[in-house]
């Protein structure tokens, strides 16, 4: 059709379904605000060096501000014949503006505009995705505070291991969270270089002033080499690396609230808010956030792989594989924001069984390391000591007695060395206060991890 940027070389039009395949607007467009500030941008450099005049960039800067009311209103009309975003969105300034609206593409291809666009919108994203990573991490350590003190037991095999604190369970998901900032940043950081100038690929015979556009748009620095920045996609697949690494998180999170939420343990109560029920069973009370976001983590998980997919084997510079790196790191933006708001809210609100989870960990020989523990300050050997425990736990199980319930005749059938003392090491508190070393469960210890975490959270 005669509304396409390119029929000069072409001796007939598009075949429909073709125009239909090839376009992109319908999800590229959601670039358009930054689409329009990189246009503003380089038209302004433009002037600067001499390629537009004055006028010409103040009608260019002036149309396009118009469009973007028109696109925010949904008063623009989106057209598949024009394939993209930005080339609806030159259109639309052309008509409105005339030959000034022609010129704003000297210079400039849309292999660099759209690989500049990315990268400004991904820049975006990642700041709001941080945002609700923080806001996650600040309600993990108030609940770490309130419940700093709460008994439960901690799992490995998820069997019963040893006696832990609930804050310190929340900690650990907190450090988690921690790394996966730090990989959302390290990626913004070598992702905001510039490819804005490179043209098609080779760059452009224009005077044209890089680190001018590079400044206005807030990047580091332009790019170094041309064909490399409008090829390559290595930010997104790096971004949805971190995405998926965090889903992962995530995913053990929402895989141990369901547990804790089962009447299996009744460790947690969820709030009904966050909760479904069932259209047949009238007792239901289901966890669904939690695992509709540990189901997330599939397809984050796909996406990372159709970005990797798409990447391998393509030859230098740009070729059009290139448009379907678009869903892929929309969906991953998309679901990891929600994710991480979904759980910001949920989680701090949750609240905790104190009593059940104390006597879950009382009642699976929990303490079990702590009397070997006790046995080696004793004098015995580790191995020695190991073994006698293992033979109290056995009578334990035979009796139906947790070591803290026997008596000291009792525990002494297996090792003349214990004393009246032993009952200090072997209740549950005992246990927790006494792993009490930088990293430990003592609820001292969770006190301060809370400490440094939100002296660390208000520098942010
Ligand atoms: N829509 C394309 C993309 O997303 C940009 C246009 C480049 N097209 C081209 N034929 N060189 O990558």
């Amino acid at each position: 059709t005669s509304s396409q940027l390119w029929t000069g070389r072409f001796t007939e039009a598009t075949d429909a379904f073709v125009e239909q395949f090839t376009a992109s607007e319908h999800f590229d467009r959601r670039l358009y605000q930054h689409d329009i500030r990189g246009s503003i941008a380089h038209a302004r450099m433009l002037t600067k060096v001499g390629v537009l005049t004055e006028d010409e960039r103040d009608a260019i800067i002036k149309g396009l501000e118009e469009i973007l009311v028109e696109i925010e209103r949904g008063d623009f009309a989106w057209l598949p014949e024009l394939e993209d975003v930005h080339m609806n969105i030159e259109k639309r300034l052309t008509d409105r503006i005339g030959d000034a609206g022609k010129k704003l593409h000297t210079g400039r291809s849309r292999n660099d505009q759209v690989a500049t666009d990315i990268r400004l919108y991904l820049r975006d994203s990642i700041a709001l995705i941080r945002q609700e990573l923080i806001r996650f991490q600040k309600g993990l350590v108030e609940l770490a505070e309130r419940e700093a003190d709460t008994i439960m037991p901690g799992f490995t095999h998820l069997q019963v291991a040893q006696p832990i604190t609930f804050g310190h369970h929340m900690l650990a998901w907190y450090e988690m969270l921690v790394r996966d900032q730090g990989r959302l940043e390290d990626c913004a950081k070598r992702m905001n270089i510039m490819p804005l100038g490179s043209a098609a690929l080779a760059g452009t015979s224009f005077p044209i002033d890089r680190d001018f556009t590079a400044a206005e748009l807030g990047f580091d620095a332009p790019s170094n080499n041309s064909l490399d920045a409008v090829s390559d996609r290595d930010f997104a697949i790096e971004f949805s690396a971190a995405a998926a690494i965090t889903l992962t998180h995530l995913s053990r999170m929402a895989e141990e609230m369901i547990i804790w939420a089962s009447p299996l343990t009744g460790f947690i109560e969820l709030p009904d808010r966050f909760c479904t029920g069932s259209s047949i069973m009238p007792q239901k009370k289901n966890p669904d956030v939690a695992e509709i976001v540990r189901g997330k983590t599939a397809r984050v998980n796909g996406q990372l792989m159709a970005l990797l997919t798409l990447m391998k084997s393509q030859p230098l510079a740009y070729n059009r594989d290139n448009q379907e790196d678009k869903e892929p790191l929309f969906d991953t933006i998309d679901t990891l924001r929600n994710c991480l708001h979904a759980f910001a809210d949920m989680v701090p609100a949750l609240t905790v069984n104190r009593k059940t989870t104390y006597e879950a960990a009382r009642k699976g020989f929990a303490t079990a390391t702590d009397l070997a523990d006790y046995l080696v300050r004793k004098g015995v050997p580790f191995r020695d000591a190991h073994e006698i425990v293992g033979r109290s736990v056995r009578y334990g199980v035979e009796q139906g007695k947790d070591l803290s319930e026997m008596s000291l005749e009792e525990l002494r059938q297996f090792s003349d060395v214990i004393a009246a003392d032993v009952h200090d090491v072997l209740t549950l508190e005992g246990s927790v206060g006494a792993r009490d070393h930088f990293g430990g469960t003592a609820p001292a210890q969770v006190r301060l991890q809370v400490k440094r975490a939100k002296e660390r959270l208000n520098q942010l």
